[in-house]
């Protein structure tokens, strides 16, 4: 069976890089891994962490891109691609426009599409923006689903799909065996400097399109006014590439001594990190499955989440993109250790680590 796996984001190659690994290992299958290069050095970081090589990179990525160029480039560049190998069935990721474009490409091949994580919805199509219509999109062009939890398949099933739903877990817990480690030491010089018995370490990122803008000066508001009243506390900021976020966050967050603005890190730091940090702060989607894992508070920067589960299990909670929602939510669990108790317990509705071996068995077992 020749299985061909499409990503093109830093987050896609965090969750696919382990099944990619497990697909490699099944004598009865060829794997062929394709990027889209809608990410570059974003990308590379986490193809050189998990050590696997791309056999195409499509190298669509440009300065400021738009979500029209990055589909249009996907759908050009990959047509000869698929049509030259022609798989048997393609494998995208989740809510991205690579995710998006890849599973219209194979299906202009007439290409069945696996869908890995699937079924993650909002209900609110302009949020996250454009991820719920790419989502919404691609699991009505895929003929199998791999659902992380029980919810995932529910809402499947709500839009009528019922068959090839597998329920998986998800992979990006596979990815902690290859990450984390209790002796680590960061290969980000700045993060080694990082005192996490001395100092509260909140680790912040947002880079969402719906929050470029007004919304990601608020949430740079609120942290700028925790940073100042609180000396104990040290924010890490690995901020995204994009010149739009770095544009704000650095006219806001500039000058503080106590907010490490850095660049993106890799995903054995950044892992490494989330293990030893007092709480999150984010607007991440994969964060909010990642923290839980590791027992600590999430607050996440947005108006609603596709993933309930943590918020269920009391570990994560919405605050919304004002700033004195944020500041006060950020207040409230360095204040009150009884809050903060509340939220810091170790969860994990996303799965076993064993996701990507549930994935090739249902391919298998077609
Ligand atoms: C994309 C995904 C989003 C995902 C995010 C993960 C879409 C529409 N958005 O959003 O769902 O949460 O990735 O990070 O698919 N850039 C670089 N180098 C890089 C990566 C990005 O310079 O390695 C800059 C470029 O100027 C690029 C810009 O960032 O134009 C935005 O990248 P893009 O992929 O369009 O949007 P993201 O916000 O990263
Ligand atoms: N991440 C990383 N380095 C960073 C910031 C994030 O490796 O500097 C990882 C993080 O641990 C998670 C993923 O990137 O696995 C989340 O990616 P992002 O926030 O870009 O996208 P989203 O999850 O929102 O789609």
């Amino acid at each position: 069976m020749k299985v061909f796996v499409v990503f093109g984001t830093r987050p896609e190659a965090i969750k696919m890089c382990p099944l990619v690994l497990k697909l490699k290992e099944e004598r009865n299958i060829e794997c062929v891994v394709c990027l889209t290069g809608q990410h570059k050095e974003m990308l590379k970081q986490v193809m050189d962490a998990f050590d696997v090589q791309e056999d195409y990179n499509l190298e669509i990525m440009k300065d400021r891109q738009t979500l029209t160029t990055i589909t249009t480039s996907i759908l050009e560049k990959i047509e000869p691609v698929l049509q030259k190998e022609k798989p048997d069935v393609v494998l995208v990721h989740g809510d991205t426009t690579t995710s998006y474009a890849a599973a219209l490409a194979a299906f202009y091949q007439q290409i069945p599409v696996g869908h890995v994580e699937a079924g993650l919805r909002t209900g609110n199509i302009y949020s996250p923006f454009p991820e719920e219509m790419n989502r919404l999109l691609t699991d009505r062009i895929s003929t199998m689903f791999f659902a992380p939890t029980e919810d995932n398949k529910k809402n499947l099933s709500s839009e009528g799909i019922n068959n090839n739903v597998f329920v998986t877990g998800n992979t990006v817990i596979d990815a902690f065996q290859y990450t984390v480690k209790s002796d680590y030491k960061f290969s980000d010089e700045a993060l080694n400097t990082l005192d996490f018995s001395s100092s509260r370490v909140i680790t912040l990122t947002a880079h969402r399109r719906e929050n470029l803008g007004q919304p990601l000066r608020n949430i740079c508001n609120a942290v700028k006014k925790i940073a100042v009243e609180y000396a104990d506390v040290t924010f890490v900021y690995p901020v995204h590439l994009n010149p739009a976020v770095r544009d704000v966050v650095f006219d806001v967050l500039g000058n503080v001594s106590n907010i490490k603005l850095i660049d993106p890190v890799d995903v054995l730091d950044m892992h490494n990190l989330l293990a030893r940090s007092f709480m999150i702060m984010t607007d991440s989607g994969g964060l909010q499955e990642e923290a839980p894992h590791f027992g600590k508070p999430v607050l996440v920067l947005r108006t609603e989440t596709e993933r309930p589960e943590a918020v269920e299990a009391g570990t994560v909670k919405v605050v919304g993109v004002e700033e004195n929602d944020i500041y006060e939510s950020a207040k409230k669990l360095l204040d009150d250790s009884d809050a903060y108790e509340n939220m810091a317990h170790a969860i994990n509705p996303y799965g076993d680590g064993r996701a990507s071996e549930r994935i090739v068995e249902a391919l298998l077992s077609r």
